[in-house]
C-alpha cells in the first residue's frame, strides 16, 4: 500500500516514519518533506506543493491514504478538494478547520457552547479596541484572529504594549489580513498542557498527554517559538483531569460542530490552561498534531499508525485499540541562529552518519528533521532555517528521557545551534515535589 504525507517538518517526518512500520505499507511519499525523509528507507520526497498536483499525483499513484500535517492546506480546503476528487484523506475540512483559522470562530464557538476558555472581546477598529482598553488592566493577550504563523499573539505586559499590538494589527497591518479582526483576551496564569485527540467526527481517541516548551530561552523566557521541544506523557494531567478534559473540552467540541452541522474528522489539539486551582480553560485549538509533540508521541506509540487513521477515516474509531510504549518520551529542539525572527542557514550537520546507523538498530531514539536540505552533490546534511532537528528519546522516565536526549545532542553539531537545555523541567520539577 502506497500513502502520502503533506508537510516539510519535523511532525510530518514522525508521521511519516510511523506510518512506514506498518506490514501493510511499503512507500509513503512525502510531499515536500526535507532531508530527513530524503534519507529515511521507505520513504520518498516528492516536489509537490500545489492541491491540484497533490490530487493528480494520488490518483496516479494510487494512493490508499493521504494525511495532511499543517494547518495552512487544511485552512484552504485540501480535504474537501480530495474528497471531491474520490480520494481518501484524513484531516477536517476547510469548515472545521475554523476552529484554528480563525480565533474569533473558535471564541464565539466557546461561548455558544460553555466551553472554558479566558474572557475576551473582539476588535475590528483600534478606536473600540482602545477604549475597550481603557476598562481593562495589564497584563492581556492580543490575538490576530487569523493564521499568522506563530506570530499573531503577543502578551502585553503593560496597556501600552497591549495599545501597540493593536496598532501594529489593526492600523499598520503587519500580519495582512489575518490581523483585520482581533481577539483581546484575558491574561491566564497557569501551566500549559497538550491534549491531542483523534476524531471521526463521532468517536474520539485520545493520544498521551504532551507538554510544548513555546518560548525560545531556558525557564519559558524570550519570545514564543513554534516549540522548542516537547514531552510525553505530562504529570500535570493525572486520570482525573483528563476525564474533566473530556468531558468539559473535548467532548462539548466535537458535539458543538456536531450540532452546528459540522463533521470533525482529523486530529484535534487543545491548548490548555491548567491554573492553580486545577480549572483547566482552552488557550487555542489546533486542527492538526503538534509539532514538536507528535515526535514524542509518536515514539511512544506501539499501535500501527495506519489502522488507526482507517478507522478514522471509515467512522470506526470507537473499535480502535491503541497502545502506548509506557516510558516517557522527550525531544529536544535544535534551531538555526536567528530563529524566530531572522534565522540564518546552510551551515553542514555534523554527527548525524552514525546516529543514524544506531537509531535504526536501536528504536529507542530518533532524530526527526525539520528545516534540513542535502547539499548539490546530496552528500552533505545541511541547514536550511528555523527548527533544525528534533533528538527524541525514550527513558524510564521523564529525568532519564531528558538525560539521554541531550547526550544524543551532544553528539550532533552545526554552527550557530541554538536550543534549550532545560525540556521537561517542569514535569521533572512537579515529579520531584510529589
Ligand atoms: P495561542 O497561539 O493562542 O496558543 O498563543 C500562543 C501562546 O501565547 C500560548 O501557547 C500561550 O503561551 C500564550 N497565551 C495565549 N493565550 C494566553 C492567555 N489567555 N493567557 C496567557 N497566555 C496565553
Ligand atoms: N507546538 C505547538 C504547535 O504545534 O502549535
Amino acid at each position: 500500500m502506497k500513502l502520502l504525507v503533506i508537510g516539510n517538518g519535523g511532525r510530518e517526518h514522525a508521521l511519516a516514519w510511523k506510518l512506514s512500520q506498518s506490514p501493510r505499507v511499503h512507500k509513503v511519499y512525502v510531499a515536500p518533506g526535507n532531508a530527513g525523509t530524503a534519507v529515511e528507507p521507505q520513504l520518498e520526497n516528492i516536489p509537490l506543493t500545489q492541491t491540484a498536483d497533490l490530487i493528480e499525483f494520488a490518483r496516479k499513484q494510487h494512493i490508499a491514504i493521504t494525511v495532511v500535517g499543517p494547518e495552512i492546506p487544511l485552512a484552504a480546503g485540501i480535504v474537501d478538494a480530495f474528497q471531491a476528487a474520490g480520494l481518501k484523506i484524513f484531516g477536517p475540512s476547510q469548515k472545521a478547520a475554523q476552529l484554528e483559522a480563525s480565533k474569533v470562530f473558535a471564541k464565539e464557538f466557546m461561548r455558544r457552547h460553555h466551553i472554558p476558555t479566558a474572557s475576551y472581546a473582539r476588535v475590528t477598529d483600534s478606536v473600540s479596541a482602545h477604549a475597550y482598553l481603557d476598562q481593562q488592566s495589564a497584563p492581556l493577550v492580543i490575538k490576530a484572529s487569523g493564521l499568522a504563523a506563530g506570530k499573531g499573539v503577543v502578551v502585553a505586559q503593560t496597556l501600552d504594549q497591549a495599545r501597540d499590538a493593536i496598532e501594529a494589527m489593526l492600523v499598520e497591518k503587519h500580519l495582512g489580513d489575518a490581523g483585520s479582526e482581533v481577539i483581546i483576551e484575558e491574561f491566564l496564569e497557569g501551566i500549559e498542557v497538550s491534549f491531542i485527540v483523534m476524531t471521526d467526527g463521532d468517536h474520539v481517541l485520545p493520544l498521551v498527554t504532551s507538554q510544548d516548551h513555546k518560548r525560545l530561552l531556558d525557564g519559558n523566557l524570550g519570545p514564543n517559538t513554534g516549540g522548542m521541544g516537547a514531552y510525553s506523557p505530562t504529570p500535570f494531567v493525572p486520570p482525573s483531569m483528563h476525564a474533566q478534559i473530556m468531558r468539559t473540552i473535548i467532548d462539548p467540541t466535537i458535539n458543538g460542530l456536531k450540532q452546528e452541522g459540522i463533521r470533525y474528522t482529523g486530529f484535534l489539539y487543545a491548548g490548555l490552561m491548567i491554573t492553580a486551582d486545577d480549572q483547566v480553560k482552552v488557550l487555542e485549538f489546533n486542527c492538526r498534531l503538534g509539532d514538536p509533540e507528535t515526535q514524542p508521541i509518536m515514539l511512544r506509540l506501539k499501535t500501527d499508525l495506519l489502522a488507526l487513521i482507517e478507522h478514522a477515516v471509515n467512522g470506526t474509531l470507537d473499535q480502535a485499540e491503541i497502545e502506548w510504549d509506557r516510558r516517557a518520551a522527550l525531544g529536544v529542539v535544535m534551531a538555526v541562529q536567528g530563529y524566530p525572527d531572522n534565522p540564518r542557514k546552510n551551515d553542514e550537520i555534523h554527527g548525524l552518519t552514525d546516529l543514524m546507523v544506531k537509531q535504526s538498530h536501536s528504536g529507542d531514539f530518533h532524530i526527526f528533521h525539520a528545516g534540513t536540505q542535502l547539499s548539490q552533490d546530496g552528500k552533505t546534511m545541511m541547514t536550511a532555517g528555523g527548527r533544525v532537528l528534533c533528538a527524541t528519546v525514550l527513558g524510564e522516565n521523564l529525568r532519564i528521557a531528558q538525560q539521554s536526549a541531550y547526550q544524543l545532542i551532544d553528539q550532533i553539531h552545526f554552527d550557530g545551534c541554538q536550543m534549550r537545555r532545560d525540556i521537561g523541567y517542569q514535569g521533572i520539577h512537579y515529579q520531584r515535589k510529589k
